[in-house]
């Protein structure tokens, strides 16, 4: 039976999840252990981890002990070949097996893993690498290419390893590492980390400069258990599903840590978006729980009732949504087609867990994200004063009390950016909401200039920095476009350098200049050539303007940043 949010808050204590997991306050702590080896301790050795599947159908399922094993011979040989605990290893590959299993391998020798997303491009990358001072990057043939040309440039990268690169030509520092091929390491003995010793490095986009490497630690897995264990209702026989990219924090909160954590059987598929495919997926594997994203529920929707009714789902369980808003519309269409509604949950790269959502078995309200995780105090507050507007139709910003569990521990290398988000006691989240007479909050949308598409946060420095490379480019401004299934798109003003006439081909070739350099998300769905872009006197450029004219609303007052 589902216990009630009401009987989930009575007495809440994180402590309830250091229990579960056998955590002692100041023994070691390692995520990967956690994930693999305490689950063999357990009794589930041979229970499936792991069911990975491509988009040919080819398919291969992984138990616990596998886990174990390959994730302890990748540790193994990342420390023979002389990288160290604390160096900061990256994953850059599709939803390989390697993926998933790599990544407790790095947790388990004591390095720290950045996983990216494997359709970055070059700049993108190696903006990402730079910054984290990156010393090996984990990846299959197939990217390797985008590491070849910008390893020139990141001094301190020593390793490439190629998972897929045995009998293949390989360039130094280039080599093979075939999990399945490795010697399995006599009495391997992982890293002893601490609670407070850094895991993950995720590396997420605000409005200002480049993104930035949010920094998790080990303890970070109390929330993500507990989360996982209460919102996404996992239970010993469940087959979950989350369809998100290690590359984001909810393929590695929920995608690797938390249903791990759980010693819950996963399936993962390695293949694009496609409906069809999607359902037969589903329901060839029996997945009862399913975690993932308005913008792929649109997609669902768009392809109609009839494909869906053509599959049994009905081992679906609980479905639970991220990312974005998720419109009611979703919510009621899953009810119809699912029989059951999403869940929506809201969190971020920062806050490593589910803060904001709708507990099972409490009432879905249709629009809303629900209520907070116990534990996490959370209210909505005036950005400049940290003040609570909580009063019947107040706005204010997203706030979170800080210490919970999970929460990053800092901006890799910017302790200011860090900083820069705390407001009297509250750390803000950047986005708005207002909370209604029975405490859900209704989320309203950023306060500050990224751009969400299709869940992914993409910032527009970044994307503008690249603009400018192009050489036809004088200014530049990316700002979010509504769009009917991304919710927003990129849609970049361009003003040109003399000598450039604006024309189709001038714009296909700079859209496509930037999926190349940094990614298909980034790419402007559309570029507007104007003649010069809107800026404060100081000489810079106004975005809310722009986007505000693309969303149809009102401009504002403009003449604060008129003085700036
Ligand atoms: O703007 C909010 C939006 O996604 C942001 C966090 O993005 P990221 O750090 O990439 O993490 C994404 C997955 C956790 C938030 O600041 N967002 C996330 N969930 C929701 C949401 N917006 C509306 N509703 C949600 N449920």
């Amino acid at each position: 039976m589902t216990v009630t949010y009401a009987e989930r808050l009575q007495g809440f204590d994180w402590s309830l999840a250091e229990k579960d997991l056998g955590i002692r306050r100041g023994d070691p702590l390692n995520i990967g252990w956690h994930c693999s080896d305490r689950l063999c301790e357990l009794g589930l050795a041979r229970k499936p981890a792991l069911i990975w599947e491509d988009h040919t159908g080819e398919s291969h399922t992984y138990t616990f002990d596998d886990v174990r094993r390959y994730s302890d011979a990748i540790a193994a040989h990342l420390l023979s070949v002389g990288l160290k605990p604390g160096d900061r290893i990256c994953l850059f590959m599709d939803r390989l097996a390697e993926l998933y299993i790599g990544f407790l391998g790095v947790l388990k020798m004591g390095g720290i893993v950045q996983p990216l997303f494997s359709a970055f491009g070059e700049d993108s990358l190696w903006t990402r690498l730079d910054n984290a001072g990156t010393a090996a990057v984990i990846t299959q043939m197939k990217h390797v290419k985008k590491v070849r040309r910008i390893k020139e440039r990141l001094p301190q990268l020593r390793h490439i390893f190629v998972v897929d690169g045995a009998g293949q030509a390989l360039k130094a520092p280039e080599t093979a590492l075939a999990m399945r091929e490795l010697p399995r390491p006599a009495g391997f003995k992982v890293h002893p980390t601490t609670a407070e010793t850094p895991s993950v490095l995720h590396y997420t986009s605000g409005t200002t400069g480049q993104p930035k490497g949010a920094q998790h630690v080990h303890y970070s897995i109390v929330s993500q258990y507990l989360t996982a264990k209460w919102v996404l209702d996992l239970r010993p026989d469940d087959i979950y599903w989350c369809n998100a990219d290690p590359g984001w924090v909810t393929g590695t909160s929920y995608g690797i840590i938390g249903p791990w954590a759980n010693g819950v059987t996963q399936v993962v598929l390695d293949a694009g978006f496609n409906a069809e495919a999607w359902y037969r997926f589903m329901a060839k594997h029996r997945v009862t729980v399913w975690y993932s994203a308005p913008t792929a529920i649109r997609l669902l929707m768009r392809d109609g009732n009839e494909l869906v009714r053509r599959f049994d789902l009905s081992s679906l369980r609980h479905l639970c949504s991220v990312g974005e808003p998720l419109n009611a519309e979703a919510v009621i269409w899953s009810q119809e087609v699912f029989g059951k509604p999403f869940h929506d949950t809201f969190w971020q790269t920062e806050t490593g867990c589910i803060v904001i959502t709708n507990f099972p078995g409490m009432k879905v309200k249709p629009g809303s994200m629900g209520r907070p995780f116990p534990g996490i105090t959370a209210t909505v507050v005036d950005p400049a004063t940290g003040e609570p507007r909580t009063g019947p139709g107040q706005v204010g910003v997203i706030a979170l009390r800080p210490g919970w569990p999970s929460q990053i521990r800092g901006y890799w290398n910017n302790p200011e950016g860090y900083r820069k988000k705390f407001v009297n006691g509250w750390y803000l989240c950047g986005d708005r909401a207002s909370i209604d007479p029975d405490g859900y909050f209704w989320f309203v949308g950023r306060d500050d200039d990224v751009i969400n598409t299709g869940g992914h946060l993409v910032g527009p420095f970044e994307i503008e920095s690249a603009l400018l490379e192009h050489p036809a480019v004088a200014e530049s401004a990316a700002v979010a476009t509504p769009d009917k299934v991304n919710m927003e798109v990129v849609k970049a003003f361009v003003a040109l350098k003399p000598g450039y006439e604006p024309d189709d081909d001038l714009e296909l070739e700079i859209m496509n200049f930037i999926r190349k350099k940094l990614s298909p998300l980034a790419m402007p769905q559309s570029i507007e050539f104007v003649d010069s872009l809107p800026k404060t006197r100081s000489g810079k450029i106004i975005r809310r303007i722009l986007r505000a004219q693309e969303f149809g609303e009102p401009v504002g007052d403009i003449s604060t940043l008129m003085n700036d």
